[in-house]
């Protein structure tokens, strides 16, 4: 078999099982396989594929197949131009959480900021990467999860400004930190009711510590702005992601004291997704 043979033969199983960017990820699945780049792989479709290589492409497809995750699949995920490590037991960075990003970037020019529920570390990561003198706390209630934002973090020159710390609350960050000028995060929202209805990649693969937000979704996020003054500087900004405007009304029906909705953004497909609060 050639890579251009292996590239037919994955493309027509994973479109057979349903897979809806199967050419894609079919390329994807081959350069894993065969440990080349995809120009490569399209490059070179006489190339020879060794029989060990051909069990590789199998089994990947087999497992893609069943629905893990590409990124799981392949270690990585894409996040604000960079290369992060990921597995089971965190998160995959999802495109609508670089605007909790750049939203955070209008508010946030330098200081400390706290991310809630790093995850895989992306948010963070961010953060430090473009603002280069601000220092950022790192919380996160999983070790599994813990695990990845720290090869992600050892990977970059930002060490020395971050510290990841193992914890499930805003009065279990270290008291050297207070007062914060940002917290942000990107809570499990989903709706309890609705954690069954979600793709197969996502409910069957993806913690669902990092998905369910309890009957409505937004029990982390109502234990958050309870908590945040007490940690924010007077002016200092909460921006969290949220998961539609249903979850916005209720926001907007139970204020938070001390804290004032100033903003609600919507991601690209018109979903309300960020809600920005200033400590009065
Ligand atoms: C939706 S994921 C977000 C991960 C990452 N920030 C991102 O945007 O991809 C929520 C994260 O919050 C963590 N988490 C859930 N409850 C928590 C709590 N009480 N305290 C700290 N982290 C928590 C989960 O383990 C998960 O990693």
């Amino acid at each position: 078999m050639n890579r251009g043979e292996a590239r037919r033969f994955a493309l027509a199983k994973l479109k057979a099982n349903g897979l809806s960017r199967a050419a894609l990820e079919a390329d994807l699945l081959c350069t894993e396989a065969f440990g080349c780049s995809r120009e490569s792989l399209l490059a070179y479709p006489e190339e020879p594929v060794a029989p060990g290589q051909a069990k590789q492409l199998v089994s990947l497809l087999e497992a893609r197949i069943l629905r893990k995750p590409l990124a799981y699949i392949r270690g990585q995920a894409s996040f604000w131009r960079m290369d992060l490590e990921v597995g089971e037991g965190c998160l995959v960075p999802r495109p609508e959480t670089e605007i909790l990003v750049e939203t955070a970037l209008e508010f946030f020019h330098r200081g400390r900021f706290l991310d809630w529920g790093t995850g895989s570390g992306c948010v963070a990561l961010a953060l430090l990467s473009e603002r280069t003198t601000s220092r950022g706390l790192m919380l996160e209630k999983s070790p599994a999860a813990i695990f990845w934002a720290w090869r992600n973090l050892r990977r970059t020159a930002f060490q020395d400004r971050a510290l990841l710390w193992h914890g499930s609350s805003l009065e279990s960050i270290p008291s050297s930190w207070i007062p914060l000028d940002l917290i942000v995060g990107n809570p499990p929202y989903i709706p309890s009711p609705e954690i069954a209805k979600l793709m197969p990649d996502v409910r069957l693969y993806e913690p669902h510590q990092a998905l369910d937000g309890g009957p409505e979704g937004l029990d982390d996020v109502k234990a958050i702005l309870a908590g945040a003054r007490r940690l924010l500087v007077p002016g200092g900004v909460l921006l969290l992601e949220i998961g539609g405007a249903k979850q916005v009304e209720t926001l907007r029906r139970e204020p938070a004291e001390g804290l004032d909705l100033i903003r609600v953004k919507k991601d690209l497909s018109g979903k309300d997704r960020i809600v920005v609060w200033r400590h009065r």
